[in-house]
C-alpha cells in the first residue's frame, strides 16, 4: 500500500507526520501505523510522563512536549521539526482532543465558562496548526501533502452530555469541507476521520457504554483503517460500522448544491490587502 499511496509517491525523502495528542489512545496507535508505513513520526501531547511512555513503547516516535491551545508552542513545534528534519511536515494529523460532560440547567456548567478548553483544544487549536503547516510548505514544496482531521460521528448532530465537543467538532467539519475546497488546486489534501466509542481516557466525565466492548484491539484496527484510507486517498474515513452506521444516518452535504451556493459569496477584489 505505502509504496504506491499518492502521497508517498514521488517523495524525495522519507515522509514527515506530526500526529496531535499522539501519546496515548487513537493518537498514538496512529503514530505506530504510520512509522510501520515508514513515516518519521513526531508526536506531541502535554503531559511528559505519557510522551516519556509511548517514546519507552515505540522508540520510533519523536516526542516533542507542546500544548496545542498555546500560540507559542504550536509555533514552536513547526520550528522544532524543521530544526530536526530540516525540512516541513508531509503529513499533520490533528487527533488532540478533549471533551468535558456540560448541563446547561447545571449550576456547575452556569457558573463560569468551561467552554473555552474545549474550543480552544478542539476547534481553535486545529485551524491554526492547519495554517502553520500550509505556511511551511508555501512556496518552498510541490510535493504531495496531507492534512488529516479527526472529527467524530458526534460532529454531525447534538450530543446532549457533551455539546461542547459536539459542538467545536462540528465546527472542525465544516472548517475540513471548505480547506478541502480551497486547496482542491493544490498538492495538499484534506482528510477526516470518523473514530467510533474508543475505550480511551478521552470521555472520562462521560458514561459510553459502547465503548468498553472498543479496546485495544479496536484502537489499533481503526488506527490501521485510518492511515490505509489516508494512503488510498479516501477523503472520509470510516474505520468502523458504528461509524457508518452513525454517518449514514447524516448524509453528506451534496456538492453540487455547495458549489451554487458558495457562486452567491465571493471575495471582493483587494481583501487580502484591507
Ligand atoms: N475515544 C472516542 O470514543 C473517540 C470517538 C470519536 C472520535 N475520537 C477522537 O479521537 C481523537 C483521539 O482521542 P482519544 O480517544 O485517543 O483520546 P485520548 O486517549 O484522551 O488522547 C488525547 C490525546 O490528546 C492529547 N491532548 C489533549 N489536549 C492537548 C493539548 N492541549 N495539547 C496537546 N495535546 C493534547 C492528550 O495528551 P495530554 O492530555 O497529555 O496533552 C492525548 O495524547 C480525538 O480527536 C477524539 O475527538 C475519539
Amino acid at each position: 500500500m505505502s509504496g504506491t499511496s499518492w502521497l508517498l509517491q514521488g517523495l524525495p525523502h522519507t515522509p514527515l507526520a506530526l500526529v496531535t495528542g499522539g501519546s496515548t489512545g487513537l493518537g498514538f496507535a496512529m503514530a505506530r501505523t504510520l512509522a510501520d508505513h515508514g513515516f518519521s513520526v513526531f508526536v506531541c501531547a502535554r503531559t511528559r510522563t505519557d510522551l516519556d511512555a509511548a517514546t519507552a513503547r515505540e522508540p520510533r516516535l519523536l516526542a516533542l512536549h507542546a500544548d496545542v491551545t498555546h500560540a507559542e508552542d504550536r509555533q514552536r513545534l513547526f520550528a522544532e521539526v524543521e530544526r530536526r528534519a530540516g525540512r516541513p511536515l508531509d503529513l499533520l494529523v490533528n487527533n488532540a482532543a478533549i471533551v468535558r460532560a456540560h448541563d446547561y440547567t447545571n449550576p456547575f456548567t452556569l457558573s463560569e465558562d468551561r467552554a473555552a478548553a474545549e474550543i480552544d483544544t478542539n476547534f481553535a487549536a486545529p485551524i491554526d496548526l492547519a495554517r502553520l503547516f500550509l505556511l511551511s510548505r508555501h512556496g518552498r514544496v510541490s510535493t504531495p501533502g496531507a492534512i488529516l482531521n479527526v472529527s467524530t460521528p458526534g460532529a454531525l448532530f447534538p450530543l446532549d452530555a457533551n455539546p461542547l465537543y459536539s459542538a467545536t467538532k462540528a465546527g472542525l467539519h465544516m472548517f475540513t469541507l471548505s480547506l478541502r475546497r480551497h486547496l482542491k488546486d493544490t498538492p495538499v489534501r484534506v482528510f477526516e476521520l470518523f473514530p467510533p466509542a474508543l475505550d480511551t481516557r478521552l470521555a472520562d466525565q462521560l458514561d459510553v457504554p459502547s465503548q468498553a466492548a472498543h479496546g485495544q484491539d479496536v484502537i489499533d484496527a481503526v488506527a490501521g483503517e485510518a492511515i490505509a484510507g489516508l494512503l488510498a486517498g479516501t477523503e472520509t474515513i470510516l474505520p468502523h460500522p458504528q461509524s457508518r452506521a452513525l454517518v449514514a444516518m447524516f448524509p453528506p452535504i451534496d456538492t453540487g448544491m455547495i458549489d451554487v451556493v458558495n457562486r452567491g459569496v465571493g471575495r471582493r477584489a483587494g481583501w487580502d490587502h484591507p
